[in-house]
């Protein structure tokens, strides 16, 4: 599948392309200057022929899937000239809206009460996912490091869904978990910032893996 990244020189950007890469999709990692996307993509390639290239975000937004990994205040402003592309298409959200206080990270409620409903107000005919948002960067672009995670898929359409959970099974230890309808994403999100403050107050790059599923 060929999967766009807009926002894909961050952390959670270059951890999910390369662990896409591998899986075998053409990735194209996108940003708002090519040249710092073409030169994200070869450092993440080094001496590898894995399908993975640097583009503007416009470019990204052109593929199959397209995931959306910039800051949440970044998300609507970035997405919205994009809407034309992503007409029909599964965009998946990955963004937390996270404030740090001290060594905490405090969950802050977006106007529809998720980023991925704000994101699909932003682009009503796209189809909008919600998962990956528990994912640790570091672990993601280590690929050596053993990460085993379990992701929580959330969205209205049920076939957007599937896409998007056999996206995330198609990469190497990541297990799609389907939750339900966009509703949920509130919840999913708000969540990572009891994730992140596990992390930093234990010094580590957990990963959610639920038990009797
Ligand atoms: N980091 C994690 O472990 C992690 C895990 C799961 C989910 N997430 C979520 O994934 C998203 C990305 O996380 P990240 O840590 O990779 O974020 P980041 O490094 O702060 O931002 C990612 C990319 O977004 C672009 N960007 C930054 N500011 C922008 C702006 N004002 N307008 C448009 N583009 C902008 C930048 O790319 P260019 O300058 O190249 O355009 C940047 O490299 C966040 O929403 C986060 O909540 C993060």
């Amino acid at each position: 599948m060929q999967v766009g990244i807009i926002g894909g020189t961050g952390p959670a950007g270059r951890g999910l392309a390369i662990r896409a890469a591998l899986a075998g999709h053409d990735v194209r990692l996108g940003s708002r200057d090519a040249e710092r996307a073409a030169s994200v993509a070869a450092s993440l390639l080094g001496d590898h022929d894995y399908v993975l290239h640097g583009c503007a975000n416009e470019e990204a937004a052109l593929a199959e899937l397209v995931v959306v990994a910039t800051p949440w205040d970044a998300v609507v402003a970035t997405v919205r000239p994009l809407a034309a592309a992503l007409d029909g298409k599964v965009v998946i959200s990955m963004a937390n809206a996270l404030a740090k206080q001290g060594r905490e990270l405090l969950a802050l409620l977006p106007p529809r009460g998720s980023m991925a409903g704000q994101l699909q107000a932003a682009i009503p005919t796209a189809r909008v996912t919600g998962a990956l948002h528990h994912l640790p960067a570091s672990k993601m672009e280590d690929v050596g490091s053993g990460l085993r995670a379990d992701v929580l898929v959330c969205g209205d359409d049920p076939d957007a869904r599937e896409v998007t959970c056999r996206f995330v099974d198609s990469i190497d230890g990541l297990r799609a978990v389907e939750v339900g309808s966009l509703a949920q994403a509130g919840a999913i999100e708000a969540f990572t910032a009891v994730f992140a403050t596990i992390n930093v107050r234990h010094k580590v790059h957990s990963t959610l893996l639920l038990g009797g599923i």
